[in-house]
């Protein structure tokens, strides 16, 4: 079973629960070989904080000594750890020795004998120089036998090959298990191939059921994290945290380094304090120290993409650590491709945008929004559009006296030509407008703009430079005729819910804060909305009635069984066990009507999750209700 805690699009902190005890994702499972444990299991939880391990089931069923151990004691006796314990098939000693002397049936048989928490089929390793012919055999393969067997942990294969992930995942899903590991990856990361296992991820997710915890397998390098679990990755195993300790090899977020090449180590694990002790260290001692000091880089990685995930950051760690090798620039490029897909899970809104580069704009929120404007903005009766360069925020307030000035004789309408696109001034404290920070100097394209114009059909631009400017609106007599409030409440709530005019039917007053900013929205004496912090209206009941009447089913609506809806009533959350169905435009953070199966309204709320998720998960909250 799966738990979502918090999440951030396609990333998620998450509770995974198993025999023994509850793990929290995004988790590093270090591999330990019970022929030879570098760092001991006990260790592993001591000093490095390890929630759960991997170990290898093959090797243990190879050697008489263990297999026997193993079958009388279990397998967490034989490591000594009382944690969970996940096991491999060997799957990858089969693709590495070729053929191995085990069947499917029979080593996930053992794993179950020996209390292994997750066992794994021996699913057939497709590296990336397969062909499509071949690699697609290999997922039939492993299709037959993962439902041959009941193994816990479903691997994705497919090669490099998008569609063959998909379908391969897709039907994986379909079976009974409780973890899906992504594999043969490990030549794509060996290799900085980067951008091919973004691909490799994308296609997989898109064919899983969200409610599985996804493993990267074989993934060890913290290099890769932040890109991994921004793209769903809940799971990653480490044996090169030893395996580069034998060559003298350092791991670090930003790459790898030779220990001799180390003369300004500037590591603050405490593998590190003595660090010129290291390198006069004899060959065993020095790989043990540079194993522990990948083993601190990888967790303390780990830990600081959940604080980004915690905060709304990823994107901008992610950016950052993707300045880190060439090929890792490509990675992010290709996510950027993916926008459409990664734009369904992307929530409403966050703290903050941090602009760092162009790949910025390829982010899924900036692609909603440029969306949004062109299919739900409706602009107002004005003469002439004045396009403000891109400024500091809140555009209102820079361009206060501007606005002011020209809107006393002239009826005009105002958009910044921003790094996101043409924004309506009326959005400048929305999110992602009103909370992004962009450097001044940037280049803004000048093509969006130009199809703003052609869309919304203004009778007359102007660019705004300076006072000089003025003079060229002389020949304009009229002054402002709409009310720019009203345009704004109207233009949110579009971009929010959908074009609803109707919503506004009626004497529409407006409560504001003493600084002149709109709080509460009121529609013949009933309150309708509020302002929430993100620029974004909150819902009341009595908008809430009102948008389920205009809206038709299933439009904003979540929809509940019976068995909850007294509950809901109540004021309860929803939980995503009781959800049966659900538009399918609702985004995380989105403002949601609760209704019956008969579409009667109960309830109103914010949804934490999309349409997907909410029919996939069977433990965790789907709404939380006002
Ligand atoms: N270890 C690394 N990659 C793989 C894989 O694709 N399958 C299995 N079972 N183990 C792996
Ligand atoms: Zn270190």
């Amino acid at each position: 079973m799966f738990e979502l805690k918090e999440m951030d699009g396609l990333a998620r902190i998450g509770k995974f629960y198993t025999k023994h005890g509850v793990v929290e994702t995004p988790a590093l499972l270090p591999v330990i070989n019970p022929n030879y444990m570098l760092i001991s299991p006990n260790e592993m939880k001591e000093k490095f904080k390890a929630e759960m391990l991997i170990t290898n089931s093959y090797i243990i069923y190879k050697k008489n000594e263990l297999r026997e151990k193993a079958l009388k004691n279990g397998v967490h006796s034989l490591l000594g750890f009382d944690g969970p314990v996940m096991t491999d098939s060997g799957s990858f000693q089969m693709y590495v020795y070729g053929d191995v002397e085990i069947e499917n049936r029979e080593i996930v048989d053992f794993q179950k004998k020996i209390g292994s928490d997750v066992s794994t089929i021996l699913d057939i390793i497709s590296p990336p120089d397969r062909k499509y012919e071949d690699a697609k055999k290999d997922v039939e393969e492993t299709i037959k036998r993962a439902k041959e067997v009941e193994a816990d942990a479903l691997t994705v294969q497919g090669s490099v090959y998008p569609d063959l992930r998909e379908y391969c995942a897709t039907e994986l899903s379909k079976l009974d298990c409780i973890l899906h590991p992504v594999g043969s990856v490990v030549p794509l990361m060996e290799k900085y191939r980067f951008s091919e296992l973004v691909d490799v991820i994308v296609s997989s997710k898109k064919g899983l059921i969200p409610s599985r915890p996804v493993h990267l397998f074989g993934c060890g390098h913290p290099m890769i994290f932040p890109v991994a679990v921004l793209l769903g990755c809940d799971l990653f195993d480490s044996s090169s945290y030893a395996k580069y300790a034998r060559h003298n090899r350092m791991m670090f977020p930003d790459g790898t380094k030779n220990v001799d090449e180390m003369k300004y180590p500037a590591c603050p694990c405490p593998g590190c304090s003595n660090f010129d002790e290291i390198k006069e260290m004899n060959e065993n001692e020095k790989t043990r120290k540079i194993a522990e000091h990948n083993l601190y880089v990888s967790f303390s990685e780990i830990k600081k993409i959940k604080q980004a995930v915690h905060e709304g950051g990823l994107w901008e760690m992610v950016e950052e650590r993707c300045r880190a090798h060439p090929f890792l620039l490509s990675a992010l490029k290709k996510i950027g491709e993916h926008k459409e897909f990664l734009e369904r899970f992307e929530p409403v809104s966050r703290k903050s945008f941090f602009y760092t580069g162009k790949a910025s704009l390829s982010r899924p929120i900036v692609y909603r929004f440029r969306k949004r404007i062109f299919e739900r903005y409706e602009k107002p009766e004005a003469d002439i559009l004045v396009v403000l360069p891109e400024s500091e925020r809140p555009y209102s307030k820079t361009y206060h006296d501007v606005i002011k000035k020209i809107s006393e004789k002239v009826n005009a309408h105002f958009v910044v030509n921003s790094v996101f696109g043409p924004v309506p001034v009326e959005f400048d404290e929305m999110y992602p407008v009103g909370q992004s920070v962009v450097p001044m100097d940037v280049e803004c394209e000048k093509d969006l703009v130009k199809e703003y114009v052609k869309t919304f059909d203004y009778p007359n631009v102007l660019f705004w430079e300076n006072e000089k400017t003025f003079e060229k609106l002389e020949s304009f007599k009229k002054k402002s005729s709409f009310n720019a409030d009203v345009q704004k409440i109207k233009s949110v709530a579009f971009y929010q819910f959908g074009k609803c005019p109707d919503l506004f039917k009626g004497k529409i007053k407006l409560v504001k804060s003493k600084n002149g900013k709109i709080r509460n929205v009121f529609v013949d004496g009933e309150h309708i909305l509020s302002v929430r912090n993100d620029g974004f209206f909150t819902l009341k009941m009595g908008g809430a009635k009102k948008l389920h009447s205009i809206l038709e089913y299933p439009k904003m609506r979540v929809a509940v069984n019976d068995d909850a809806v007294a509950f809901i009533m109540e004021g309860k959350n929803v939980f995503s066990k009781f959800v049966v169905e659900c538009d399918p435009e609702i985004r995380p953070k989105d403002e949601v009507l609760i209704v019956d199966k008969n579409d009667i309204l109960i309830g109103v709320g914010r949804a934490t999750m999309n349409r997907e998720e909410m029919l996939s998960f069977k433990k965790g909250i789907a709404v939380k209700v006002r």
